[in-house]
């Protein structure tokens, strides 16, 4: 009697941690159709969904012996206090900061829900369980739950003064732009089928993106300057994806609407699919009828989205109209010609600058030389006449400096440095880089990291910018060396 009385007062943050921790122990013995595993699986889905009301997810985090959810703290209660302890101790042995429950939660199968406790179990034996679990999750396109990742930055500011220059990040980046370029292939292939597309794997992807965008000093830049020039649509797409969140961000975009963004991005330039391929790999000049079927690839994009996607209408609208702006230009004077003057939406003028940067910076079969970061920009700055908004522009070259990632830059008599983040100072023409040491074979290797905005003790810049190139021309892939 005693404990039914219990039960009805439980929490659903209460009722949620202790299906977890019960769902730990009977996955252990017992298969996702046992009457006990289902039982635990529909307190856990229930909790989630009261918990989830109205809201886009939630998180639950673990921050000095206590359980916070969306930022609350838990209290501790009597009769409660024993489940919760048990359960933050499991976590903490395995360094999981916490993690986010999705809407998807209520329509997840008992076997997603039951494989993710085993994950939870399995997690404790690797180095690094929190990326391991999450990494897992992704692979298998696990879309309710993610994990929050340790911010080892945070910690390393806490013990480092800020101005002292970090170590290179985590793996983790490399990871969600391999399984992205995965999911935009799997999209491209149902496509290609004839079939609609869900977006279950992209979207948990682009969530991935976005969370590690949003963590401190995150490493996704570097990773942006990827090329690959025989694959080159989808390389292009995950990297104008990761830009535009990335200003997204700058410009103050909020969470939610930054996911939006990202999968608008990833899918602004879908319509290239449908194109015949000899026409997009067509050195030479283009006759008309080509050039108005290269002109329509972003009205097909939209076409695509709102016929192919399997999604609610409104959220396939959202993603629809950015990726049917992207060559508009914000003066309209791009393509396709409107009949109306209305300027393109803040996401559609986001994308723009994104994908003509990435554009510029990689090799096409128009272009072989791909241009420096720098001069990219430059060219966009002055020679864009009103094809870019000019505040959007000006917030893409705050967040990336006057040499972004992965630019050479010739120090003079002091070598040669890779860009490697962005300066430390308001002095945008000075950002951080590592020397570049040379091999016996020809190649390159990362050296020490310096600040190029240092000065000497007669107050001179310690270091000379003498000149600037694109990494390719020493067949470098910026990622390699900075991550
Ligand atoms: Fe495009
Ligand atoms: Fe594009």
């Amino acid at each position: 009697m005693a404990e039914e009385g219990y039960s009805a007062e439980i929490l659903p943050a209460e009722q949620l941690l202790q299906a977890l921790q019960s769902l730990i122990s009977m996955v252990k013995i017992y298969q996702a159709n046992n009457q006990l595993v289902v039982s635990g699986i529909n307190q856990l889905v229930k909790a989630a969904q009261v918990l989830l009301a109205g809201r886009d997810w939630v998180v639950v985090h673990l921050e000095n012996g206590r359980f916070f959810i969306n930022d609350e703290k838990l209290l501790r209660r009597k009769g409660a206090a024993n489940i919760l302890e048990n359960f933050y101790t499991f976590l903490s042995d395995r360094r999981i900061p916490g993690f986010r429950i999705m809407p998807a939660v209520a329509t997840a199968s008992p076997e997603e829900l039951t494989g993710f406790v085993q994950l939870l179990n399995s997690c404790g034996d690797q180095s690094e369980p929190a990326e391991w679990l999450e990494m897992r999750l992704l692979e298998t396109g696990v879309g309710w739950i993610s994990i929050l990742q340790v911010d080892e930055n945070i910690q390393a500011r806490k013990e480092h003064p800020p101005e002292e220059l970090e170590a290179p990040g985590r793996r983790y980046p490399k990871k969600i732009y391999a399984y992205t370029l995965r999911a935009l292939r799997e999209t491209a292939e149902t496509i290609g089928e004839g079939k609609r597309f869900g977006m279950r794997k992209t979207g948990r992807m682009i969530q991935a993106m976005v969370e590690e965008i949003s963590s401190q000093d995150s490493r996704m830049l570097v990773m942006s300057t990827v090329r690959e020039y025989s694959d080159q649509i989808f390389f292009h797409s995950v990297n104008v994806a990761i830009l535009a969140i990335q200003l997204g961000r700058e410009l103050g975009v909020a969470k939610d609407a930054l996911e939006r963004l990202g999968t608008c991005a990833l899918f602004h330039d879908l319509g290239k699919l449908t194109m015949p391929p000899e026409v997009l790999t067509r050195a030479g000049v283009l006759s008309e009828a080509e050039f108005a079927l290269v002109q329509q690839h972003s009205l097909d994009s939209a076409r695509l989205i709102l016929q192919g996607m399997v999604a609610p209408v409104a959220r396939k609208a959202a993603i629809m109209i950015p990726a049917f702006e992207h060559h508009l230009k914000a003066d309209l004077s791009g393509y396709p010609a409107l009949g109306w003057r209305k300027s393109p939406s803040l996401s559609g003028r986001i994308i723009a600058v994104a994908d003509a940067y990435d554009a510029l910076t990689s090799a096409r079969v128009y272009r072989r030389k791909p241009m420096s970061g720098d001069r990219a920009l430059g060219l966009m700055r002055v020679g864009g006449g009103n094809a870019f908004d000019p505040l959007v522009l000006k917030a893409f070259i705050r967040m990336l400096g006057v040499y972004p990632i992965g630019t050479l830059l010739d120090l003079g008599g002091g070598g040669t440095a890779m860009v490697s983040r962005s300066p430390l100072t308001d002095d945008l023409t000075r950002p951080r880089a590592v020397l570049l040491c040379s091999d016996d074979q020809g190649g390159v290797s990362r050296g020490e990291e310096v600040n190029l905005a240092e000065r000497d003790a007669t107050g001179e810049h310690r270091y000379r910018i003498v000149g600037s190139a694109h990494p390719s021309v020493r067949n470098i892939q910026p990622a390699q060396l900075l991550i």
